[in-house]
C-alpha cells in the first residue's frame, strides 16, 4: 500500500481519466433541478388544501376540548366545539370533515344499537355542523365499533362477527346519518355486501345524492392504536379484527375486494392505513379510475409527532412530504389529522 504513491494506483489513475459525458451521453438529470424556478416548473404532483379531509373526534357535553394523550395536538370535542372547528376548517378551505364519536359506556352494547338512534352523537354533530357551516362536506363512518361494548365493527354472536346482520344494521344506521345531513357515508367495517346494502337503503329513503366512500381496502394494522384510545375502545376490544380486515400481506385480494365495492356502487374508494399501502393506492387508481383517498391513520400521525417532539426529524417537512407521497401514488386526497396544520402551511406557500 505504502509503496505505491496515491496517484499511481491503477484504479485511482483510471478514475481521474473518466469521461462522465461518455457515460451519460450528455443526458444530465440535474439540469432541471438546478434552480427553484425550474424545479417548480417540472414538479409533477402538488398537494393543495382541496386534497384534505379532516377527521375529528366528538364527545358528549358542551364546551369540551379534551386532549388525546396518544395523539399530540388532537382533541376530543363536544358538538359546539366541533362546529367551531368546522368553521375554522371551512375558512382554511378544507373541503370536508370525517366525524368519529366517543360515546358513554351506557350507549355501548353487544350489537351497537346506539348506531340506530336517529339523534345519537354522530348525527347531532352532523345536524349542528351542516346548519352552521353548510358548505363543508360531512363524511360519517357507519361502523359499529364506537357503539359496541366489545370494540368490534360488527355484531358479535358466539365469538363471531356476524356479517349479514351487521350489514342490515349498518345500512339502517346509514339512513339515519343521511337523514341528519351527512354528505358521504363511509363504511369502515369491511363486512361483505355492505356497499350494495347501503346504496339500496339510501336510495329507498330518497338519498340518491348521498355518496358512498368505501373504506374499500382496510388492513388489519397495528397503526390504529391511538384512534382506539381516542374513541375509547382500546380497553374494550377483545381479540383482533383479522377475521374481517385485510391481511397486510395481500395486494391482489385487496384489489378484488375493492372491485366488489365498485360493482356494488361505491362512488369513491379509500385505502387505510396510508403510507405503508401506497402500492394499493396506485393499483386502485389504475384499475378503477374512481376517486381514491388514503387515510393517514392515527399511528402514522402520532409517529410523526413523536419523532418531531424528540427532535429526530423536522415534523413539518415530514408531514408535507408524506402527504405529497399520497398524491404521487395516485390519490385524489387524504384523510389526515394534520389537515388544519397542512392547510396553514400550504397557505403560507413554499410547498
Ligand atoms: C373502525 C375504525 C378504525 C379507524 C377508524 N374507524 C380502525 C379500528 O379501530 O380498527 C382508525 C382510524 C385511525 O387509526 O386513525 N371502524
Amino acid at each position: 500500500m505504502a509503496s505505491n504513491g496515491k496517484n499511481t494506483a491503477p484504479g485511482l489513475r483510471a478514475a481521474s481519466e473518466i469521461d462522465v459525458d461518455e457515460i451519460t451521453g450528455h443526458r444530465r438529470m440535474r439540469r432541471t433541478r438546478v434552480a427553484d424556478w425550474s424545479r417548480r416548473l417540472t414538479r409533477e404532483t402538488r398537494l393543495s388544501v382541496d386534497d384534505l379531509i379532516w377527521p375529528i373526534f366528538i364527545v358528549p357535553g358542551s364546551n369540551v376540548l379534551e386532549p388525546i394523550d396518544a395523539m399530540p395536538g388532537v382533541n376530543r370535542m363536544s358538538v359546539d366545539k366541533a362546529v367551531e372547528a368546522a368553521k375554522m376548517a371551512a375558512d382554511l378551505g378544507i373541503p370536508a370533515l370525517a366525524t368519529f364519536p366517543n360515546v358513554e359506556m351506557q350507549h355501548r352494547d353487544q350489537t351497537g344499537s346506539y348506531a340506530l338512534e336517529p339523534d345519537n352523537l354522530i348525527n347531532q354533530t352532523t345536524r349542528a355542523t351542516k346548519k352552521a357551516v353548510p358548505n363543508i362536506g360531512v363524511i360519517t363512518d357507519v361502523a359499529l365499533d364506537p357503539f359496541t361494548d366489545h370494540g368490534h365493527d360488527g355484531i358479535l354472536r358466539d365469538g363471531e362477527i356476524v356479517n349479514d346482520e351487521t350489514v342490515r344494521q349498518i345500512a339502517a344506521a346509514a339512513v339515519h346519518q343521511a337523514d341528519a345531513g351527512a354528505d358521504i357515508i363511509a363504511p369502515s367495517d369491511m363486512m361483505d355486501g355492505r356497499i350494495g346494502a347501503i346504496r339500496r337503503a339510501l336510495d329507498a329513503a330518497g338519498h340518491q345524492n348521498v355518496a358512498i366512500m368505501s373504506y374499500a381496502t382496510k388492513f388489519a394494522s397495528a397503526l390504529y392504536g391511538p384512534y382506539r384510545e381516542a374513541i375509547g375502545t382500546s380497553g374494550l376490544l377483545k381479540g383482533d379484527k383479522r377475521t374481517y380486515y385485510l391481511d397486510p400481506a395481500n395486494a391482489t385480494e385487496a384489489v378484488r375486494d375493492a372491485g366488489l365495492d365498485v360493482e356494488e356502487g361505491a362512488d369513491m374508494l379509500m385505502v387505510k392505513p396510508g403510507l405503508a399501502y401506497l402500492d394499493i393506492c396506485q393499483a386502485l387508481k389504475d384499475t378503477y379510475g374512481l376517486p381514491v383517498f388514503a387515510y393517514q391513520v392515527s399511528g402514522e400521525y402520532s409517529m410523526i409527532k413523536a419523532g418531531a417532539a424528540a427532535g429526530y426529524v423536522d415534523g413539518e417537512r415530514v408531514m408535507m412530504e408524506k402527504l405529497l407521497a399520497f398524491k404521487r401514488a395516485g390519490c385524489d386526497g387524504v384523510l389526515t389529522y394534520f389537515a388544519p396544520e397542512a392547510a396553514r402551511m400550504l397557505a403560507k406557500g413554499g410547498w
